[in-house]
């Protein structure tokens, strides 16, 4: 049994209100129903995301590599790495001098992206890295003339809480040397229908990606959920950006779960907050990149203004 699971479970759901952490939705189940949304006609911010790399590579390969220097290029939580690959690709193409070092705590994820990138192309320098984002970041060493360059994509900046991300950047932002760079990929506020519908597909398949966590305590945890006895509730409130995912207890029910030896009640209608996907605007970004330690270089956009991937440069340390 995994221990912290264990922990957070315990505590998510003896919190008033209860919560579950959105971390452990990606098992093996989670990981394939993630694919599945990625590819939803509703789910807009990977094909964003794709656009403004396929659009932006030339761009991109010219301030990584600084006008010809080497660097590392570094992402956290890379999953199957699809969008990842057009920039790879055209890197290599233009015969620039870098490696590719994807970090993820899933060893499952790295052998699958590995195994397809050597495939895919041969002549990739990689070098996967297990572990946490920052205990991995703070053992790779430093060297003289190659930049880093940190990847977060897709928005997952957006599962941490305003305050939540500025502690992450400001980490980021100490671990890494000035003049280190950030790829920081934001979805956007934007037309709230757009947003909501995102998270509340025709399909269902979000539904099921939140109430798989259900069943993975259900497995791993000796829990009995009823899964037919939640409600799928997802809701996005167009002032603070924040789209919110809760389940919803249909009635008045007792849940037990063996492995941590408790039991939790839940009076009729009461939610289980699941997941926040944060949006932001481009005025906050340019605070939280202050707030944290980097200056922002510029935005890239997607046709529709959907979505911006930033790019970020750690100041220099001496002005903080
Ligand atoms: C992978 C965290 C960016 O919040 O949009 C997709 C996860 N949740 N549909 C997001 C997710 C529901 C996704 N992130």
């Amino acid at each position: 049994m995994d221990e912290q699971f264990a922990q957070d479970v315990m505590h998510g759901l003896s919190a008033e209100p209860k919560y579950l952490t959105s971390k452990y939705f990606y098992d093996k189940k989670g990981d394939a129903l993630f694919q599945e949304i990625m590819a939803l006609d509703e789910y807009y911010l990977t094909r964003c995301e794709l656009e403004i790399f396929q659009n932006a590579k030339e761009d991109l390969l010219i301030q990584f590599s600084n006008s010809g220097k080497s660097f590392d290029l570094i992402e956290f939580g890379a999953g199957d790495g699809k969008k990842t690959k057009v920039l790879l690709d055209y890197f290599l193409k233009k015969g620039a001098d870098f490696t590719y070092l994807p970090i993820d705590i899933s060893q499952n994820a790295l052998n699958l992206l590995a195994a397809d990138l050597r495939q895919s192309l041969p002549s990739l320098k990689l070098e996967t890295l297990r572990g946490e984002y920052f205990a991995v970041l703070s053992q790779l060493e430093q060297q003289p003339g190659r930049t880093k360059v940190m990847l977060f994509l897709g928005s997952n900046i957006g599962n941490f809480l305003k305050p939540v991300a500025v502690d992450f950047l400001s980490q980021l932002a100490h671990t890494l040397a000035a003049g280190d760079l950030l790829l920081l990929g934001v979805d956007l506020i934007k037309d709230p229908k757009v947003v909501a519908s995102a998270y509340n597909d025709q399909l269902g398949v979000t539904k099921a990606f939140n109430l798989n966590l259900l069943t993975r305590i259900n497995r791993e945890l000796g829990g009995d959920f009823n899964l037919k006895e939640f409600i799928h509730a997802p809701f996005y409130d167009p002032e603070t950006g924040a789209a919110r995912s809760c389940l919803i207890s249909n009635s008045p029910q007792t849940v037990s779960i063996e492995r941590i030896n408790a039991t939790f009640h839940f009076e009729a209608w009461e939610p289980i907050y699941m997941e926040l996907s944060q949006k932001y605007r481009i005025e906050e970004l340019e605070q939280l990149a202050r707030q944290s330690g980097f200056s922002i270089i510029k935005h890239y956009y997607d046709s529709k203004k959907y979505f911006t991937d930033g790019l970020w440069q750690v100041s220099n340390k001496t002005d903080k």
